[in-house]
């Protein structure tokens, strides 16, 4: 089956290392479509998006070979061709190619980018700033062709922040002509984790990091190694997932510098963190909770994408609270599951009200989405009896080997 069986009440213990960043990765493969040579990136994690991304570079001719956690990209053997829609359409991310092949060749047609449960997931800010850009733009009812015979920079206001389209604009400006500024531009660690790796090809982008990006465009790129940073969300994952069953455990190579809104969430929810050089020890449970609102936001705010995960905590912390999510539309996917587990969660538009729970107990949920999934795991880690998370593909979007580091950490789980 596609899922995984836990046999929840075995608290955690142990050291866990945390995998390279499924979200700087990404950019950064699409990235190399600027380079001509071939590039090495290191710590790529080794899960299905970042394979469906390796497939969309092999489909354009590029060779891409992984030792590991390195990924190797030479482009010189670029060619023109439709990219495979099943790698498309299964990941989002192939939008960020948009950006990269208009640079390389002035052309790219593809059918949109799959949305999925957490929300529409629309496009419209990428493309309206490549039209800025002097990128023609021909839309279809499932998809579009843009064109362009130079791209040239641009003063681009994005209405508010969204990562994906900040990436793309990132990799259509640096090969333009002129300068670009992107005002609004997002400030994730994903970017700064791209424009570092952009500007050791060559490239001149100053402002990483901040809400205004200013790129000068330069004639070519030279081939690069880079090492992609560890995931900050994958850490705090497994933070949460020390905060729900308890115990001990050490997240080496956890990106502090990325997670102070997670960490300081997780200190007021109960759990202890010691620093370490190479990673934080986490004691899951060490005093009440004394945090009744978490409110996500753009970074550094407290993180969509952790959502789901602090959901869970606040659901078994014995204590009510209330969730609000600014950034999707969609995002409470898991409650119904959880409330199946004996959560107490109800849903008024953008907020979750977490009721007082004694406690979850097994039971078969689905995984709806990547980070929903793993929320409902952690949830089976801390439930009375057995519980089944199916849908296990979704999980394996974003985390390498999620059951053999659980049950190192001394849960029981099992591939089922
Ligand atoms: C990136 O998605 C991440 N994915 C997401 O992580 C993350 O949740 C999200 O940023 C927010 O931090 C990757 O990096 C691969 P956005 P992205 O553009 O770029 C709306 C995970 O779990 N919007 O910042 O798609 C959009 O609908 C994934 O790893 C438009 O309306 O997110 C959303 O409501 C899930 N029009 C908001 O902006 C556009 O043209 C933020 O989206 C673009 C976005």
């Amino acid at each position: 089956m596609d899922a995984i069986r836990i046999y929840g009440g075995n608290c955690l213990d142990g050291q866990t290392t945390i995998q390279g960043s499924k979200n700087a990765s990404l950019p950064i493969l699409a990235a190399t479509l600027l380079i001509d040579g071939t590039c090495e990136i290191e710590n790529c994690p080794d899960i299905s998006d970042v394979y469906h991304m390796q497939r969309l570079l092999e489909s354009l001719g590029c060779k891409v070979e992984r030792e590991g956690t390195l990924v190797r990209v030479n482009t010189q053997g670029f060619s023109e061709c439709d990219m495979p829609s099943d790698s498309v359409c299964v990941m989002r991310s192939s939008v960020m190619l948009v950006g990269a092949l208009l640079a390389r060749t002035g052309k790219i047609c593809m059918e949109y980018p799959g949305g999925c449960v957490i929300g529409a997931r629309p496009i419209d800010l990428h493309l309206r700033s490549l039209r800025q850009m002097g990128v023609t733009i021909t839309e279809s009812e499932d998809g579009f062709c843009a064109e362009t015979t130079r791209l040239r920079g641009a003063v681009l206001r994005l209405p508010f922040v969204s990562v994906g389209a900040t990436e793309n604009l990132i990799l259509a400006a640096v090969l333009a002509e002129g300068e670009t500024v992107i005002e609004s531009a997002a400030r994730e660690p994903e970017i700064q984790a791209l424009c570092d790796f952009l500007r050791c090809a060559g490239a001149k982008i100053e402002g990483a990091g901040t809400e205004r990006l200013v790129i000068h465009g330069v004639e070519r790129l030279n081939p690069t190694g880079y090492r992609v940073p560890a995931d900050r969300i994958v850490a705090g994952t497994y933070l949460s997932a020390c905060m729900c069953a308890g115990g001990h455990v050490f997240l080496k190579d956890a990106p502090v510098s990325h997670m102070e809104s997670v960490l300081d969430y997780a200190v007021r929810m109960g759990a202890a963190i010691s620093y370490e050089a190479d990673g934080i020890l986490v004691a899951g449970r060490e005093h009440e909770s004394a945090c009744d609102t978490v409110v996500t936001g753009c970074y550094p705010e407290f993180p969509t994408d952790m959502q789901s995960l602090f959901m869970v905590v606040m659901a078994l912390s014995g204590q009510a609270g209330r969730i609000e999510e600014t950034v999707f539309e969609n995002r409470f996917r898991i409650v119904p599951e959880l409330c199946r587990m004996g959560a107490d969660i109800t849903v008024q538009g953008n907020v979750a009200h977490i009721g007082r729970s004694a406690g979850f107990h097994g039971a078969i949920v689905q995984a709806k989405e990547l980070r929903g999934g793993a929320a409902l795991v952690i949830a089976a880690l801390a439930a009375d009896g057995t519980s089944i998370v199916t849908n296990r593909h979704y999980i394996d979007r974003g985390y390498e080997d999620i059951v053999l580091n659980l049950r190192a950490l001394g849960a029981k789980a099992e591939l089922a």
